[in-house]
């Protein structure tokens, strides 16, 4: 069972997701749909999202499984999105991947870069975790900015990748490991001494993912 911190800073906060947060993100999911359909991973043949206590449900369990750790954001008291490091491994691998999105009204204010550092820098001290990665669209310009933010590291291009939108879509890799985080990613981000080119992506790649497979 993996155990979710509250964690804050500067007004943000991420705490364990619980089942009566279903009102709130059901209201925020209606009302974002724009805006987060294009990005939303979706399962083949289903083309609707479970209902919103089914997913809750889901990721609860998963947590008890030691398979994720799903957080609700908040900025100023309110719930405004989500972060989950899911597909958590531990042993020789000890890894996880980080997903988020958060409400369109609160975008541009730096709260999804401060939760996911904060996520980050617990994941690497609280729980034992050796790597964590972020995977997103070429299209998700906003996205690729967090990356660049954090200072994370381009590793490659995963080709149709993830399901989203009804079809498998091509994904830029990012990484961290905690040897490049001495001293965590929340203070070099506060800091703003991130090395954002470490997130530049070669030309070659650039090309790849204009390019369809044949
Ligand atoms: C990607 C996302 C999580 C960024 O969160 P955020 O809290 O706005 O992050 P930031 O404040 O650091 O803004 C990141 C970039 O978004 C862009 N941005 C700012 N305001 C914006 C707005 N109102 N609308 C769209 N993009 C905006 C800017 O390029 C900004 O970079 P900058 O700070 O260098 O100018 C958010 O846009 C989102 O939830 N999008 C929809 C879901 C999604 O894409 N999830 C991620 C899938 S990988």
């Amino acid at each position: 069972m993996i155990f979710v911190p509250s964690l804050n800073h500067g007004g943000v906060d991420v705490r364990s997701i619980r089942a009566r947060d279903a009102r709130p993100l059901r209201t925020l999911l209606k009302d974002n749909r724009s805006w987060l359909e294009k990005w939303e991973a979706t399962i083949p043949g289903y083309p609707e999202l479970p209902p919103v206590g089914d997913i809750i449900r889901s990721l609860l369990r998963l947590a008890r499984q030691n398979q994720a750790a799903p957080f609700i954001i908040e900025h100023d008291g309110e719930v405004v999105g989500q972060i989950t490091v899911s597909g958590l491994s531990f042993g020789s691998l000890s890894s996880g991947s980080i997903g988020y999105w958060i409400s369109e009204d609160r975008a541009g204010r730096g709260i999804t870069p401060t939760a996911v550092a904060l996520v980050i820098d617990w994941c690497f001290t609280g729980l034992g975790i050796h790597r964590i990665e972020i995977c997103i669209r070429p299209e998700n310009v906003s996205s690729l900015r967090i990356v660049r933010k954090l200072g994370m590291r381009y590793e490659g291009l995963r080709r149709r990748y993830i399901h989203i939108g009804g079809d498998w879509r091509d994904h830029f890799c990012f990484a961290v490991t905690i040897d490049e985080a001495p001293g965590g990613l929340l203070a070099r981000l506060t800091r703003g001494t991130a090395n954002e080119s470490l997130a530049d992506i070669p030309e070659v790649d650039l090309v790849a993912a204009r390019t369809p497979i044949l």
